[in-house]
């Protein structure tokens, strides 16, 4: 039996058009929810995904400042910017792409973004609120993926997760986030002895490594709801993920897409921490 599909466009669809109609509300109390984006440098997929930020941001009433500097701007000057958009108060969503260029500190410049305003989630403080859970702003990708498993109703209590990676962006924040909703929660990674022995025990898969075919049919346990944050290119040159989606969606219960699963939804938890950071600037 095939798995059923996690559509993450049809989600992201649903959730920002709730987030359009949040903000509708603001703008009604004065209020018009700002991300400000700063790109340094002109890394050509950094500009896609900042393209696609601000289009997202118009396109559900948010206002959207897009800075775009030289890839020798200074470290002085990056952190001068986000001192000023810290106290801008039509700011409420503080965005610095990464990767910056390798001469700017990028910990120094995520740590000079006002809690408040760290819709990333990236800030050592969001990171720190996650942890004991306390509110805060979670990262948008695990977030993300947290919201397509809501979305199909899946109870975590009781089941074992299986992380694959362990960024601070992803893999580790992904982990705590199931956690929280009382799933056991294992963590694999590169220096796993034998990651196959651990995701069959699995009834919830996250690939989040970054490589092909990091997860295949034989590696999966009937049922396993799969969930890949891969981003990756085949030899023909087209957007996969880091599961075999051929071999595993006949044996998964469930599978997001790659394109059209989570990618789609970091975008959305982006403009969903946004308007989050602006409804708790007007409380
Ligand atoms: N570069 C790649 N993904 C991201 C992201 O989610 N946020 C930022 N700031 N930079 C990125």
């Amino acid at each position: 039996m095939s798995a059923q599909i996690i559509d993450g466009n049809a989600l992201s669809q649903r959730l920002r058009a709730a987030v359009a109609q949040r903000a509708t509300a603001l703008k009604a109390r004065g209020i018009q929810p700002g991300l400000a984006v700063i790109l340094v440098g002109n890394n050509p997929a950094s500009q896609v995904y900042v393209r696609n930020k601000v289009k997202a941001c118009e396109d559900s009433g948010l206002r959207s400042v897009l800075e775009k500097y030289d890839a020798d701007l200074s470290e002085a000057a990056l952190l001068a910017r986000v001192a000023a958009l810290n106290q801008d108060p039509s700011i409420h969503g503080i965005l610095v792409q990464l990767p910056l260029p390798v001469h700017i500190d990028a910990h120094k410049v995520i740590e000079a973004i006002s809690p408040a305003k760290d819709v990333d989630g990236f800030h050592v403080a969001s990171a720190g609120a996650l942890m004991v859970g306390q509110p805060g702003f979670w990262p948008c990708t695990p977030y993300g993926c947290m919201k397509m498993l809501e979305s199909i109703a899946y109870e975590l209590k009781g089941k074992h997760a299986v992380v694959i990676g362990r960024s601070n962006i992803v893999g580790k924040p992904m982990a705590l986030m199931l956690l929280q909703k009382n799933a056991t929660v294992t963590i694999c990674h590169s220096g796993t002895p034998d990651l196959k022995a651990m995701t069959l025990q699995a009834d919830v898969i996250v690939a989040a490594v970054g490589k092909r075919n990091v997860l295949t049919a034989d590696m999966v346990k009937p049922g396993a709801v799969v969930i890949d944050v891969g981003m990756n290119r085949n030899d023909e040159g087209k957007l996969c993920g880091d599961v075999d989606f051929q071999g595993v969606r006949e044996v998964a219960g469930w599978i997001t897409p790659v394109p059209g699963g989570v990618g789609p939804m970091t975008i959305t938890m982006l403009l969903v921490n946004t308007l989050e950071a602006a409804e708790r600037s007007a409380a």
